[in-house]
């Protein structure tokens, strides 16, 4: 059977207690310490992925015990590419035909490059199935709140990076205005001028014009805060770790807040890791990683390799989601699934927003 694997790596210290379960009782900065030194581990063996076609594969998660500021902040890029690298060899000593590299691994340098030059499996960042599955939740939850895209304006934040500059290209198509957000104002209106009607900022308040967010930044710290937010809009939070402050969950009722890229997984598949998403759901970059797998054509597996992510490469993944049997699951907000309660709260909200002067709907939060 062919076989895929996927780095995994913690988004803080504490989640390395999901494997190892004395972890929680250290303090942060040890744990830190110790996982700056500690060599990439098999997380876990996944089995029972099946495609509608009835091809089947397995697979491997490879822990990499790094947090995401050690990953682009603490320890110098040529580590951290060789410490990719190993978990490159691992995989392909595993008999996996390619890897794929989840959150800051593909954040971290040149997305992948230099690790495909270092190994003889195939790698792919998973980002073009990520921004396919950020653009039809994003529609999809616009379509439940009853906004119409064409009349309503759009906000990108994170509009520079590899994810979010192609979300911002394809859905721009659908809003009738889109401001993108970047901390460079420059590169941003570059970006800006070549999607028409787009405008560029450096403030992330300016997304309190937007009916929509798709917020997808490498920040390790929350962007988007609770008064940043227009009443009844909709949040696509696709960053990991997210962009969307917690505070927003309890502070925020009536904003509907979605994380990007929950994907189901056709089969009966057994990740047996727990990497907090219900059973038989994944990333969607994890998700591409598979079905690259299930496809098994060796000339695509470096199929998003590097920071530039196509249009035609988000259409291709499209179909190869629909011809396996991979689709959106069902809305999570905040590592829980999204209720009716919490999309008729977010209706009515945007109804009254829409319906009497901003001023006078807010006081009725
Ligand atoms: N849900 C999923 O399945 C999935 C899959 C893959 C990745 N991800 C997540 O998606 C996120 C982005 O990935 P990517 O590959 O698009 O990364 P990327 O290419 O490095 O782009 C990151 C963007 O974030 C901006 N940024 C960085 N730090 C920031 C800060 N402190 N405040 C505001 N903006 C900041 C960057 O701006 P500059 O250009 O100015 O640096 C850039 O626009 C990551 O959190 C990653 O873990 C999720």
């Amino acid at each position: 059977m062919r076989k895929f694997a996927f780095i995994l790596h913690p988004l803080q210290p504490k989640d390395l207690a999901r494997k190892y379960p004395f972890v929680r009782f250290l303090p942060d900065f040890l744990i830190e310490k110790y996982s700056a030194t500690a060599s990439p581990k098999i997380a876990s063996h996944i089995t029972g992925i099946r495609s509608k076609t009835g091809e089947e594969i397995e697979g491997y998660f490879i822990g990499l015990p790094l947090i995401p500021r050690q990953m682009i902040k603490d320890i110098p890029l040529p580590v951290v590419y060789d410490k990719l690298a190993k978990c490159a060899e691992m995989a392909s000593d595993l008999g996996a035909e390619l890897i794929g590299l989840g959150a800051f691994t593909s954040v971290v340098g040149d997305g992948g490059r230099t690790v495909r030059s270092r190994t003889n499996i195939g790698v792919t960042t998973g980002n073009s199935y990520t921004v396919a599955t950020a653009i039809d939740g994003t529609l999809k939850a616009c379509a439940l709140l009853g906004i119409e895209p064409s009349n309503s304006t759009l906000a990108v934040v994170g509009a520079t990076g590899s994810i979010g500059r192609t979300c911002a290209e394809v859905l721009a198509k659908e809003f009738g205005r889109v401001i993108l957000v970047g901390r460079d104002l420059e590169r941003t209106e570059a970006i800006a001028a070549e999607i028409p009607g787009a405008i560029a900022s450096s403030n992330v308040a300016d997304i309190a014009h937007a009916d929509a967010v798709v917020t997808v930044t490498s920040a390790d710290t929350e962007v988007i805060l609770p008064h940043h937010l227009r009443q009844g809009a909709i949040v696509c939070d696709v960053a990991r770790p997210r962009d969307v402050s917690v505070r927003v969950a309890k502070e925020r009722p009536d904003v509907l807040v979605i994380e990007g890229g929950v994907v189901r997984v056709p089969g009966d598949v057994e990740f047996n890791f727990e990497f907090g998403f219900p059973k038989k759901t994944a990333y969607a970059c994890m998700s591409e990683t598979m079905m690259l797998a299930l496809e098994g054509d060796p000339s695509k597996y470096d199929f998003t390799l590097g920071k530039e992510v196509s249009v035609p490469q988000v259409e291709e993944m499209r179909l190869l989601a629909l011809k396996h049997g991979f689709e959106l699951a069902g809305f999570r907000s905040f590592e829980r699934a999204v209720g009716k309660d919490s999309i008729d709260r977010a209706k009515k909200a945007r109804l009254m927003a829409h319906s009497i002067p901003r001023d006078a709907a807010a006081s009725l939060r």
